[in-house]
């Protein structure tokens, strides 16, 4: 066994705190010997019985002496005890000896520090375990209290890296992740999200035992008074050394939250139950927001912080009645004018994808009523046009443009500054394109370098309507400028190149907004006002797009896929699937909401490549990757020609794909503005069109999906890194494939 991390651990205190890093650092076999130091005897007979420590005294200095360099002491009394075990220390102390501690507030033990040595020691590295339990003394140590929780080192300029190193690799050895942070941050990062929930547990189960009806109280009270208070029954002589510690900080959560009850109390005294339900919400989104990171699971988390592989073993077929999540842009759009409208808009179908819920969670940020989602319904109590309040803090929107660039035309008529961040995809991607119109109706808008994230928007403007010829045929750019419109003296046009996704000119008719559609121009005045309405968003024919084309590459299938939307200016890959000889039948046609909708029957038959009609390549967008997928398995060449937008999504889809494919033994040739593609339908027949390999998505959730249906046409396991943004837009995508017929594992 390699040698041990330490000479002797020396712990004072062997409460919960001391006695688990002992357990578990000699579980580990990281050090020679502990010795405990403890006030009791009784304690220290204990703890050696228990196995926590080799031998325990009641007095420091007496282990001060046989110490030597490479040994460590940690100190693990309560905050106001620290200073004491400081002085007996001091002058005693041999050279080498490294000491740490673990007291809840670390300003007091640096001022202890200082008091009793004039300055800091570099010996001297302050530490916080985020670990504990109500539980405490040494029976209640645990070996693997440590375990997957965080330690604050808070470190000064003069800490002694050797002694940092060491006590880094100690936490790190009983599987424990090492932080650092500034003192001062520490003390108030914890007064607010441990301190002060302290207080209230202690004060509200005091408050209770003091009243008359106190047994009663006791007897019934259920599940929320038992976990609310669990903590309440922490170690009271800890507490209080905690809140005479941290005083300041203490006080100030206090106070914020004194204030947020009053305003509670006086909502439920004046029976206003949108304040409480604005409290409510918010806070139940928090919440689980909170519980799903701590399950490692949060929409907010970024793609480097989570790691999916897709595993698709080769074969198999596609079969059955699949209805896919809802569609993506009229999610979006239905937050952003349920927002804005007057009155309750109730929303079915909604998607819970980490897209959606990122613009859902900006307008709650700026203070929009919403609730749910919960089996994709959610309901918003809409705030008017100008109802908006500034957020908290920069709108975080994750993975999407939709949200970004939407947004940032809605933002630019409020009266407040917001900041527009996202993740690392989306701070690549280029945000002029919105920039400008908006510039050019009066915004004051500041991006990143090169026109990327972040976006500033400066509120107080007044803006202007323009008529705005898109150099592009873009949906975004497009309902962009209209919603800034929203907030414009006069009128606002758009005129796109090629027709787009006009699902921001339909609903905003189904709000009751009157916008005028002649061919390629939207027109709409400001001074209008929103009606709420009941939203039914169909399944994402982006997301079917993955079953049509799974169906339409692999002998045997037969899916149906109902209510599907197929608005006009979506229905591309249903075209060209069906000019390269695909089986696709369009059932039960009805209207649900302004919006076309029908079930899509799709069987295997075999396909040709085609050169794919430019005017589809709009209409298609976001279904290339997938499509590219089934040019691979057509008899003969497919050629896609002005579609240099792929370039500039999640990823450079173009780029990602043709890579992917070449891997996959798939010959595929980009162009700037396409790719050519040489189908291997005509010589493989019905068999293997892929070989096997390794892929990346590049955290693009659409390029994940397709090559996920390339294995049903493979020859051998496809492997797919980097897909946990599928949850943008398909969080149930591997499911919903493996019931299909895919034999897909996630990991
Ligand atoms: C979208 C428009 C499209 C599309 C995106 C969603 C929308 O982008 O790719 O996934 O909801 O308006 P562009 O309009 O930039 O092409």
């Amino acid at each position: 066994m390699a040698e041990p991390l330490l000479g002797r651990l020396v712990v004072v205190g062997l409460g919960l705190i001391g006695g688990s890093l002992a357990l578990a650092l000699k579980a580990a076999g990281q050090c020679r010997e502990v010795i405990g130091v403890v006030r009791r005897e009784r304690t220290g007979q204990q703890a050696v019985e228990l196995g926590v420590c080799d031998r325990a005294v009641t007095s420091l200095s007496e282990v001060l002496v046989e110490l030597e360099a490479g040994d460590l002491i940690f100190v693990a009394v309560p905050t106001l005890a620290v200073e004491a075990v400081f002085a007996e220390m001091k002058g005693q102390l041999p050279d080498g000896v490294t000491v740490t501690d673990g007291a809840s507030v670390k300003g007091n033990v640096v001022d202890a520090a200082r008091r009793v040595w004039g300055e800091v020691p570099d010996f001297l590295v302050p530490g916080h375990p985020i670990a504990g339990s109500e539980k405490s003394g040494v029976t209640a140590a645990r070996e693997d209290l440590y375990r997957d929780h965080r330690i604050i080192l808070t470190p000064l300029r003069h800490t002694g890296g050797k002694a940092l190193q060491q006590v880094r690799a100690m936490w790190r050895a009983v599987g424990a992740e090492v932080l650092d942070m500034p003192v001062g941050e520490h003390d108030e990062v914890l007064a607010a999200t441990s301190h002060l929930p302290h207080v209230i547990a202690y004060g509200l189960v005091d408050t209770l035992a003091h009243d008359a009806e106190n047994e009663n109280i006791f007897r019934y009270a259920a599940g929320g008074f038992r976990d609310f208070t669990r903590i309440a029954s922490s170690d009271p002589v800890m507490w209080r050394d905690i809140m005479l510690a941290n005083r300041e900080a203490i006080l100030a959560a206090v106070d914020l939250y004194r204030g947020n009850l009053d305003a509670l109390r006086s909502a439920i005294d004046r029976g206003d139950s949108d304040y409480l339900m604005g409290v409510f919400t918010r806070a139940k989104a928090a919440r689980d927001h909170f519980t799903r990171m701590l399950a490692k699971k949060a929409y907010t988390e970024t793609m480097q912080a989570q790691e999916v592989t897709f595993i698709a073993q080769p074969g198999g077929a596609v079969s059955g009645t699949l209805r896919v999540p809802g569609d993506k842009s009229m999610s979006h759009r239905s937050i952003m004018l349920g927002s804005l409208a007057d009155g309750v808009t109730e929303v079915e179908g909604f998607l819970e994808g980490e897209d959606a819920l990122a613009t859902l969670q900006a307008f709650r940020d700026m203070g929009v009523v919403i609730e749910g989602p919960v089996d994709g319904r959610v309901v918003i109590h809409g705030v008017g046009l100008h109802g908006l309040q500034a957020p908290p803090g920069p709108l975080y929107v994750g993975n999407s443009g939709t949200s970004m660039r939407l947004l940032a035309g809605l933002l630019a008529g409020q009266d407040f500054d917001v900041t527009l961040t996202g993740d690392e995809s989306l701070s690549k991607r280029p945000m002029n394109r919105v920039a400008l119109p908006l510039r050019e109706m009066g915004a004051v808008i500041e991006t990143g370098p090169e026109g990327r994230p972040p976006l500033l928007i400066r509120g107080g403007q007044s803006l202007k309507g323009i008529d705005y010829a898109l150099p592009m045929a873009s949906a975004q750019v497009k309902s962009c400028v209209l919603l800034a419109g929203l907030y414009a003296e006069g009128q606002t046009s758009t005129l796109e190149p090629a027709p787009t996704r006009d699902h921001t000119e339909r609903m905003l008719a189904g709000f009751g907004y009157e916008v005028q559609r002649d061919g390629p121009r939207a027109t709409l005045r400001s001074g209008g006002k929103l009606k709420a309405t009941k939203i039914d968003v169909p399944a994402d024919i982006s997301s079917a797009t993955f079953f049509m084309v799974a169906a339409a590459i692999a002998p045997g299938s037969d899916v149906l896929l109902q209510h599907v939307g197929i608005n006009p200016t979506r229905e591309g890959a249903i075209n060209i699937l069906r000019q390269m000889g695909a089986d696709i039948e369009q059932t039960n046609r009805r209207e649900v909401g302004g919006e076309p909708v029908a079930d899509i029957r799709v069987r295997y038959r075999p396909l040709q490549g085609i050169r794919i009609p430019e005017d589809q390549v709009p209409l298609a967008i976001d279904e290339f990757p997938a499509l590219f997928v089934a040019a691979a398995c057509a008899t003969g060449e497919t050629v896609l020609t002005g579609a240099e937008e792929l370039r500039v999504k999640e990823s450079d889809r173009i780029q990602a794909m043709a890579d992917g494919l070449e891997i996959l033994g798939v010959s595929a040739e980009p162009t700037p503005d396409g790719i050519v593609i040489q189908g291997a339908g005509g010589s493989a027949g019905e068999g293997a069109v892929f070989g096997g390999g390794t892929v990346d998505s590049l955290g693009d959730h659409r390029i994940a999906m397709s090559f996920a249906v390339a294995s049903l046409r493979a020859g051998d396991t496809i492997r797919i890194l980097n897909c946990a943004n599928v949850a943008t837009s398909f969080p149930n995508f591997a499911e919903l494939a493996t019931r299909a017929g895919l034999r897909l594992q996630s990991t």
